[in-house]
């Protein structure tokens, strides 16, 4: 269903899907287990996460204080920590774990494709 509302919004021109790699295996030789790298999307950075064959698509700005995110590391809860005030962010719902009343870690969408990895962004 989510992937369905995704197509809706790109063939609405609300988003698109960027490819950021061949395939996943590329990503997963790619990105150093339990760290990140940087992939700009149309002005925006995205941190790419691999925590051993999972990847997770986040903006490099940690809602704490707008740090940059992609320099932290995951704790043993698979969850992201930021490397500045060590806020852990939960990679499925973007929930701040240390401080629960803060704003939310924005999330992207991935998708693995035969032909590539590719992120959602909407416009
Ligand atoms: S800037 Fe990330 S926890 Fe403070």
């Amino acid at each position: 269903m989510k992937e369905l509302l995704l197509e809706l919004k790109v063939l609405l021109g609300l988003g698109k899907w960027y490819k950021v790699f061949s395939s996943m295996e590329v990503a997963l030789a790619t990105i150093p287990d339990k760290k990140s790298i940087l992939v700009h999307l149309s002005e925006t950075e995205i941190c790419l996460a691999r925590d051993e064959t999972k990847i997770s698509a986040f903006i490099n700005s940690c809602p704490h204080h707008q740090m940059p995110l992609n320099r932290g590391t995951f704790n043993e809860k698979q969850e992201w920590i930021c490397p500045y005030h060590r806020h852990c962010f939960n990679l499925n719902d973007g929930r701040n774990m240390t401080m629960p009343e803060t704003k939310q870690l924005e999330l992207f969408y991935l998708k693995s494709k035969k032909n590539g990895l590719y992120v959602y962004k909407s416009n």
